[in-house]
Protein backbone atom coordinates (compact mmCIF):
# COMPACT_ATOMS: atom_id res chain seq x y z
CA UNK A 1 0.00 0.00 0.00
CA UNK A 2 1.26 3.51 -0.80
CA UNK A 3 2.60 5.99 2.03
CA UNK A 4 -0.16 7.72 3.81
CA UNK A 5 2.16 10.06 4.70
CA UNK A 6 2.29 13.57 2.69
CA UNK A 7 4.47 15.73 2.48
CA UNK A 8 4.81 19.26 0.79
CA UNK A 9 7.16 22.29 1.41
CA UNK A 10 5.67 23.62 4.57
CA UNK A 11 3.27 20.98 5.70
CA UNK A 12 2.96 17.23 6.69
CA UNK A 13 -0.22 15.26 6.24
CA UNK A 14 -0.93 12.11 8.13
CA UNK A 15 -3.65 9.73 8.91
CA UNK A 16 -5.45 11.80 11.78
CA UNK A 17 -5.32 9.17 14.99
CA UNK A 18 -7.89 9.23 18.41
CA UNK A 19 -4.53 11.29 20.41
CA UNK A 20 -5.71 14.02 17.82
CA UNK A 21 -8.51 14.81 20.09
CA UNK A 22 -6.71 18.29 20.53
CA UNK A 23 -6.49 19.42 16.75
CA UNK A 24 -10.20 17.67 16.65
CA UNK A 25 -11.67 19.79 19.32
CA UNK A 26 -9.92 23.30 18.18
CA UNK A 27 -11.85 22.81 14.63
CA UNK A 28 -15.00 21.24 15.28
CA UNK A 29 -16.19 23.43 18.13
CA UNK A 30 -14.82 26.47 16.85
CA UNK A 31 -17.73 28.84 15.45
CA UNK A 32 -15.89 30.91 12.95
CA UNK A 33 -14.08 27.57 11.19
CA UNK A 34 -17.35 26.11 11.47
CA UNK A 35 -19.16 28.88 10.07
CA UNK A 36 -20.20 27.42 6.64
CA UNK A 37 -20.30 23.75 7.19
CA UNK A 38 -22.98 23.03 10.22
CA UNK A 39 -23.08 24.08 13.90
CA UNK A 40 -20.00 23.90 16.10
CA UNK A 41 -19.88 20.58 18.12
CA UNK A 42 -19.69 20.87 21.72
CA UNK A 43 -16.15 19.09 23.60
CA UNK A 44 -18.11 15.76 25.18
CA UNK A 45 -19.85 15.43 21.38
CA UNK A 46 -15.77 15.26 19.12
CA UNK A 47 -14.74 12.70 22.26
CA UNK A 48 -17.98 10.83 21.45
CA UNK A 49 -17.18 11.03 17.90
CA UNK A 50 -13.16 10.56 17.86
CA UNK A 51 -13.59 6.92 17.02
CA UNK A 52 -15.78 7.36 14.04
CA UNK A 53 -13.65 10.37 12.69
CA UNK A 54 -10.66 8.27 12.69
CA UNK A 55 -12.47 5.66 10.82
CA UNK A 56 -10.59 4.88 7.15
CA UNK A 57 -11.99 3.07 4.35
CA UNK A 58 -10.57 2.04 0.61
CA UNK A 59 -7.42 0.00 2.86
CA UNK A 60 -6.41 3.13 4.56
CA UNK A 61 -6.39 5.67 1.15
CA UNK A 62 -9.65 7.50 2.38
CA UNK A 63 -10.49 9.27 5.39
CA UNK A 64 -9.13 12.44 7.43
CA UNK A 65 -5.59 13.41 7.95
CA UNK A 66 -3.72 15.77 10.58
CA UNK A 67 -1.92 18.49 8.71
CA UNK A 68 1.60 19.33 11.08
CA UNK A 69 3.14 22.55 10.12
CA UNK A 70 6.42 21.05 9.35
CA UNK A 71 9.00 24.13 10.75
CA UNK A 72 7.74 23.41 14.70
CA UNK A 73 5.63 20.11 13.94
CA UNK A 74 1.99 22.39 15.41
CA UNK A 75 -1.43 20.82 14.23
CA UNK A 76 -3.20 23.78 12.35
CA UNK A 77 -5.78 21.71 10.45
CA UNK A 78 -7.21 18.56 8.73
CA UNK A 79 -7.88 17.66 4.99
CA UNK A 80 -10.12 14.71 3.89
CA UNK A 81 -10.82 12.41 0.85
CA UNK A 82 -14.20 11.31 2.17
CA UNK A 83 -17.27 9.48 1.14
CA UNK A 84 -19.83 12.33 -0.30
CA UNK A 85 -23.11 12.62 1.73
CA UNK A 86 -26.23 12.89 -0.46
CA UNK A 87 -28.50 12.94 1.95
CA UNK A 88 -29.35 14.47 5.07
CA UNK A 89 -28.93 11.06 7.06
CA UNK A 90 -26.03 9.90 4.94
CA UNK A 91 -22.67 10.55 7.65
CA UNK A 92 -19.48 10.44 5.55
CA UNK A 93 -17.54 7.37 8.31
CA UNK A 94 -20.72 5.40 7.94
CA UNK A 95 -20.32 5.11 3.76
CA UNK A 96 -16.71 4.14 4.22
CA UNK A 97 -15.76 0.40 3.76
CA UNK A 98 -12.35 -0.60 5.38
CA UNK A 99 -11.07 -2.65 2.28
CA UNK A 100 -12.89 -1.11 -0.76
CA UNK A 101 -13.79 2.01 -2.64
CA UNK A 102 -17.39 2.85 -2.32
CA UNK A 103 -19.14 3.37 -5.17
CA UNK A 104 -20.50 7.11 -4.89
CA UNK A 105 -18.24 9.94 -5.05
CA UNK A 106 -15.02 11.07 -3.08
CA UNK A 107 -14.82 14.61 -2.11
CA UNK A 108 -12.11 16.63 -0.74
CA UNK A 109 -11.96 19.37 2.09
CA UNK A 110 -9.75 21.14 4.38
CA UNK A 111 -10.33 22.84 7.74
CA UNK A 112 -7.43 25.05 9.56
CA UNK A 113 -6.72 26.73 13.14
CA UNK A 114 -8.40 30.68 12.35
CA UNK A 115 -5.03 31.98 12.92
CA UNK A 116 -3.71 30.10 9.95
CA UNK A 117 -5.65 30.70 7.39
CA UNK A 118 -4.31 33.66 4.70
CA UNK A 119 -1.09 31.82 4.22
CA UNK A 120 -1.93 29.53 1.55
CA UNK A 121 -2.08 26.29 3.42
CA UNK A 122 -5.15 25.11 2.57
CA UNK A 123 -4.22 24.99 -0.93
CA UNK A 124 -0.72 23.45 -0.15
CA UNK A 125 -2.97 20.88 1.32
CA UNK A 126 -5.46 20.11 -0.88
CA UNK A 127 -2.82 20.21 -4.36
CA UNK A 128 -1.10 17.59 -2.24
CA UNK A 129 -4.02 15.46 -1.72
CA UNK A 130 -5.13 15.71 -5.00
CA UNK A 131 -1.50 14.27 -6.08
CA UNK A 132 -1.94 11.46 -3.86
CA UNK A 133 -5.61 10.39 -5.40
CA UNK A 134 -4.53 10.65 -8.64
CA UNK A 135 -1.22 8.99 -8.35
CA UNK A 136 -1.67 6.45 -5.61
CA UNK A 137 -4.83 5.57 -5.38
CA UNK A 138 -8.14 4.24 -8.21
CA UNK A 139 -9.78 7.51 -7.65
CA UNK A 140 -11.19 8.52 -11.24
CA UNK A 141 -12.26 11.92 -10.39
CA UNK A 142 -12.73 14.11 -7.34
CA UNK A 143 -15.67 16.02 -5.84
CA UNK A 144 -16.15 18.91 -3.43
CA UNK A 145 -19.15 21.14 -2.06
CA UNK A 146 -18.91 24.50 -0.71
CA UNK A 147 -21.31 27.19 1.13
CA UNK A 148 -21.98 29.54 -1.23
CA UNK A 149 -20.78 32.51 0.93
CA UNK A 150 -17.60 30.52 1.60
CA UNK A 151 -14.92 32.45 -0.81
CA UNK A 152 -12.11 31.01 0.57
CA UNK A 153 -12.93 27.50 -0.09
CA UNK A 154 -13.95 28.50 -3.11
CA UNK A 155 -10.47 30.00 -4.28
CA UNK A 156 -8.65 27.40 -2.66
CA UNK A 157 -10.54 24.78 -5.29
CA UNK A 158 -10.21 26.85 -8.19
CA UNK A 159 -6.53 27.18 -7.29
CA UNK A 160 -6.27 23.26 -7.12
CA UNK A 161 -7.75 23.17 -10.74
CA UNK A 162 -11.14 21.55 -9.55
CA UNK A 163 -14.05 23.06 -12.24
CA UNK A 164 -17.26 25.01 -10.85
CA UNK A 165 -20.33 22.61 -11.82
CA UNK A 166 -23.43 24.34 -10.58
CA UNK A 167 -25.46 23.49 -7.64
CA UNK A 168 -26.47 19.63 -7.15
CA UNK A 169 -27.46 18.00 -4.29
CA UNK A 170 -25.34 16.96 -1.12
CA UNK A 171 -25.52 16.83 2.62
CA UNK A 172 -29.69 16.61 1.71
CA UNK A 173 -29.70 20.14 0.89
CA UNK A 174 -30.75 21.11 -2.91
CA UNK A 175 -28.37 23.48 -5.40
CA UNK A 176 -25.10 23.31 -3.03
CA UNK A 177 -22.31 24.54 -5.23
CA UNK A 178 -19.96 22.35 -6.67
CA UNK A 179 -17.05 21.54 -8.12
CA UNK A 180 -15.24 18.37 -9.85
CA UNK A 181 -11.73 17.35 -11.06
CA UNK A 182 -11.28 14.57 -13.19
CA UNK A 183 -7.65 12.54 -13.87
CA UNK A 184 -7.61 13.35 -17.36
CA UNK A 185 -7.58 16.87 -16.26
CA UNK A 186 -5.40 16.64 -13.54
CA UNK A 187 -2.92 14.60 -15.55
CA UNK A 188 -3.00 17.33 -18.72
CA UNK A 189 -2.12 20.04 -15.96
CA UNK A 190 1.39 21.99 -16.52
C1 LIG B 1 -11.32 27.64 3.77
C2 LIG B 1 -9.98 27.61 4.48
C3 LIG B 1 -9.54 26.17 4.65
C4 LIG B 1 -8.96 28.35 3.61
O1 LIG B 1 -7.69 28.19 4.24
P1 LIG B 1 -6.44 29.12 3.89
O2 LIG B 1 -5.21 28.38 4.29
O3 LIG B 1 -6.67 30.47 4.42
O4 LIG B 1 -6.55 29.15 2.31
P2 LIG B 1 -5.46 29.69 1.31
O5 LIG B 1 -4.62 30.73 2.01
O6 LIG B 1 -4.76 28.52 0.68
O7 LIG B 1 -6.34 30.38 0.19
C5 LIG B 1 -7.45 31.16 0.52
C6 LIG B 1 -7.72 32.08 -0.64
O8 LIG B 1 -8.99 32.67 -0.48
C7 LIG B 1 -8.88 34.08 -0.46
N1 LIG B 1 -9.88 34.56 0.48
C8 LIG B 1 -10.01 34.24 1.76
N2 LIG B 1 -11.09 34.85 2.29
C9 LIG B 1 -11.64 35.56 1.28
C10 LIG B 1 -12.78 36.41 1.17
N3 LIG B 1 -13.58 36.62 2.21
N4 LIG B 1 -13.05 36.97 -0.02
C11 LIG B 1 -12.26 36.74 -1.09
N5 LIG B 1 -11.17 35.94 -1.05
C12 LIG B 1 -10.88 35.37 0.11
C13 LIG B 1 -7.46 34.33 0.00
O9 LIG B 1 -7.02 35.62 -0.40
C14 LIG B 1 -6.73 33.23 -0.73
O10 LIG B 1 -6.56 33.52 -2.09
P3 LIG B 1 -5.14 34.01 -2.69
O11 LIG B 1 -4.12 32.96 -2.32
O12 LIG B 1 -5.39 34.08 -4.16
O13 LIG B 1 -4.86 35.31 -2.03
C15 LIG B 1 -10.03 28.29 5.85
O14 LIG B 1 -10.58 29.55 5.70
C16 LIG B 1 -10.83 27.47 6.86
O15 LIG B 1 -10.31 26.60 7.53
N6 LIG B 1 -12.14 27.77 6.96
C17 LIG B 1 -13.01 27.07 7.86
C18 LIG B 1 -13.29 25.65 7.39
C19 LIG B 1 -13.90 25.62 6.00
O16 LIG B 1 -14.77 26.41 5.67
N7 LIG B 1 -13.43 24.65 5.21
C20 LIG B 1 -13.91 24.46 3.87
C21 LIG B 1 -15.19 23.72 3.86
S1 LIG B 1 -15.79 23.54 2.19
Amino acid sequence: MSDLNLETERLLLRPLVETDIDICTALYTSPDVMRFIRAPKTNEKVIEEMPHICRRGGNGQLGVWCVHDRSNGEKIGTAILLPLPINETDIEWLKLQEDRFPSGEIQIGYMFKKEHWGQGYATEACIRLLRFAFENTQLMEVVAVIDKDNIASRTVLTKAGLAFENGRRAYGIEDVPSFRIKKKDWLAQD
